[in-house]
């Protein structure tokens, strides 16, 4: 048995009497889902509102050379009308979404069922009147802002294809994403206050545009007031034509596996890669585990600190508690503006009840000290979640003591962009959890453990690289325009499997703890970035001739970037040089890709066939030069000393 010793807290009695799932329910349900998905998902993809039922649950195959993922597939249904049009009858005037401004002097706003409705409505026949036709494509680059979720649920009642772009993507960024769905227009925002300043987003709209064709248009919201500048005919007012547009939109029918989304992710080479996920199988988990894992009841009010930039927002700040009849709520400012008390005064505000954040805030705030906590009623909440990073102990504890009390459970969710919800994670009322550990598979979830080298499954207590062995309806369904691609970097590995990118460890009492990523995936404060696009925009510079970036460990954000920079002949390195570089690359990229540490770097270690030795690059980073292992296969050995002589040479 697990027990408070072996540092496991069980839920409370009162946690267990109020949740969806007990230990028992969580048994028989995991055994059933795993043992005759057929039955098990028949039955909870039936809870979704059809508008012609399936009759073919699952139909998956993931051998290399033939993936092909369809779920629930002769289905027909639209998702907005699951997140809205179906909660009407009972919920019209219940809260849908909670909008808490960046600016605390300004006003919250409530948006109703019936308010939400009708904003999707006139935002969808907007976007009809833009030409917008099902399939189509349209990129969303928007603030934390009600009509970032109108907008989302508009491309969903027509039948479009959404891709959201986090607002703190640089215009090239942008640009790359636009070009590479061929989007039909991009709806953007004047600008975006966060934490007191505001970014240019219609600027940084106007700059990508230039490198896109020019008969992609810009939807504008006109949020702050701000003066833009305006390209007549290209441009086009938002909220102006939503006043004038008819208030309802008939939902399109839709295919259970027609595209609802695509979301650019890092993956370990090249560009980001665009993550597809579908229509039914994907809302269908996302309200599952949404409802199951943060065990949400009628009348609670959750608050997820994504941002809808990235998957977390996707499914649980609008789908997954949307198509719950859920109350979500957006908050568009920082944790730590106007002061390091600001989370916790929007939950003794909004009498929050679930809170959803990332270890790097927590960590960040508990810097700040527990007093910020400590001015807030914090009573209200029922129940806390952790997403992006594995969560240290002491985040966790400090997490646990000062914001939960001691009284509620912590979700620590284990995910990915490609999942589409959660796969690995307690659930409230059924699993014991350990500061650090995901805990336990989600329904229908078959973990696999496998031998990094040979790839032969692990039993009982293992270490090595995590597998997922079978379909699960929220999985991703292919990478945007490039089905090979997505069985190269998913399917190729580990034969027979998805492969998450991950280590882990299971332990006795069969838990699993997430060690990381073990390819070329660095996550910095939660946020994935592929190090190949650092490298690629720091050898974009005229003064570099090559770059190598690794993962180095960070206090706050779990892990930092180092970037080893080899100049050109002639160029001299100094400190003005090292600043136009990070400056550099966070205009390439975006501020979450400024690197940490830059070293001049005269030569790489390489192998004789030319390929970087990262690892050797990721001991010195750490200041790990007595590991460095054999270094006897690199063309020049000598490179080592010098870094390791020059590793003071940093900034
Ligand atoms: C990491 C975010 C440990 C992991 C939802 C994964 C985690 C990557 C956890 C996906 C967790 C996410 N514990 N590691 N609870 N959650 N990760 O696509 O390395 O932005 O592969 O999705 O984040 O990041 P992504």
């Amino acid at each position: 048995m697990l027990d408070q010793a072996r540092g496991c807290r069980a839920p409370a009695a009162d946690v267990v009497a109020h949740a969806h799932v007990n230990a028992a329910d969580y048994d028989r349900m995991y055994a059933e889902s795993i043992a005759d998905p057929d039955a098990f998902w028949g039955r909870e993809g039936r809870t979704l509102d059809w508008v012609t039922p399936f009759s073919r649950v699952k139909n998956t195959d993931m051998t290399l050379g033939q993936v092909s993922i369809r779920w629930f597939e002769d289905g027909v249904l639209n998702a907005s009308v699951n997140c809205i049009d179906r909660h009407l009858p009972t919920r019209a005037d219940q809260t849908a979404i909670i909008w808490e401004p960046d600016d605390p002097a300004d006003p919250a706003q409530h948006i109703t069922y019936a308010q939400l409705s009708e904003n999707v409505n006139r935002f969808a026949n907007v976007l009809l009147s833009q030409g917008v036709m099902r399939g189509d494509r349209v990129v969303i680059y928007l603030p934390m802002i009600p009509e970032a979720a109108y907008a989302m649920l508009a491309c969903a009642r027509i039948g479009a294809i959404h891709s959201v772009v986090f607002a703190g993507f640089s215009p090239d960024s942008l640009a790359n994403r636009i070009n590479d769905c061929q989007a039909k227009l991009v709806i953007t925002a004047d600008t975006a206050p966060r934490g007191g300043r505001r970014t240019p987003l219609k600027s940084n709209a106007d700059a990508a545009l230039l490198r896109c064709s020019e008969k992609v248009r810009c939807l504008v919201v006109k949020h702050t007031g701000d003066q833009i500048s305006w390209i007549e005919g290209r441009d086009v007012d938002v909220k102006a034509l939503m006043r004038t547009a008819a208030p309802d939109c008939p939902p399109r029918p839709m295919g259970a596996e027609d595209p609802l989304f695509i979301l650019y992710t890092s993956g370990s080479t090249g560009r980001p890669k665009g993550v597809v996920h579908s229509t039914a199988g994907y809302l269908l988990y996302a309200a599952m585990t949404h409802r199951l894992v943060f065990d949400y009841h009628e009348g609670d009010v959750y608050w997820c600190t994504a941002d809808v930039g990235w998957v977390t927002g996707h499914s649980y700040i609008v789908y997954g508690p949307l198509a719950n009849g859920g109350t979500t709520l957006m908050f568009e400012g920082t944790p730590n503006f106007p002061d390091a008390g600001r989370f916790w005064e929007v939950v003794a505000k909004h009498r929050v009840t679930q809170f959803y954040t990332a270890p790097t805030a927590i960590r960040a705030l508990m810097g700040q000290g527990e007093e910020w906590p400590a001015r807030h009623d914090l009573s209200s909440l029922r129940i806390l979640g952790s997403v992006g990073e594995p969560i240290n102990p002491e985040a966790w504890n400090w997490f646990d003591r000062h914001v939960g009390h001691g009284r509620c459970p912590i979700v620590d969710t284990f995910w990915q962009t490609e999942t589409g919800g959660h796969m690995i994670t307690p659930l409230p009322g059924a699993i014991p959890t350990k500061p650090g550990s995901a805990t336990k598979p989600f329904f229908g979830v078959r973990p696999a453990v496998l031998d990094p080298t040979t790839g032969a499954e692990l039993t009982g207590e293992a270490e090595g690289v995590l597998a997922i062995a079978d379909s699960w309806p929220g999985q991703m369904r292919t990478l945007w325009g490039d089905h090979e691609r997505f069985e190269e970097a998913y399917f190729s590995q580990y034969p027979g499997t998805y492969f998450t990118g991950d280590g882990c460890r299971r332990d006795a009492d069969g838990y699993y703890w997430i060690t990381g990523r073990v390819d070329d995936v660095l996550n910095i404060s939660g946020h994935r970035m592929g190090t190949a696009e650092i490298e690629s925009a720091l050898v974009a510079h005229r003064d570099v001739a090559e770059a190598a970036v690794v993962g180095v460990p960070h206090d706050i954000k779990g892990q930092g970037i180092y970037a080893y920079v080899t100049l050109m002949n002639g160029v001299e390195p100094g400190e003005d040089l090292r600043a136009d570089l990070v400056k550099w690359v966070r205009a390439e990229i975006g501020p979450i890709a400024t690197p940490d540490f830059l070293q001049w770097a005269p030569g790489l270690p390489k192998t004789r066939s030319g390929k970087i030795m990262r690892r050797i690059l990721r001991k010195i980073a750490e200041d790990d030069f007595g590991s460095l292992g054999d270094t006897s296969t690199l063309a020049d050995p000598a490179v080592v000393d010098d870094l390791i002589a020059n590793r003071q040479n940093r900034g």
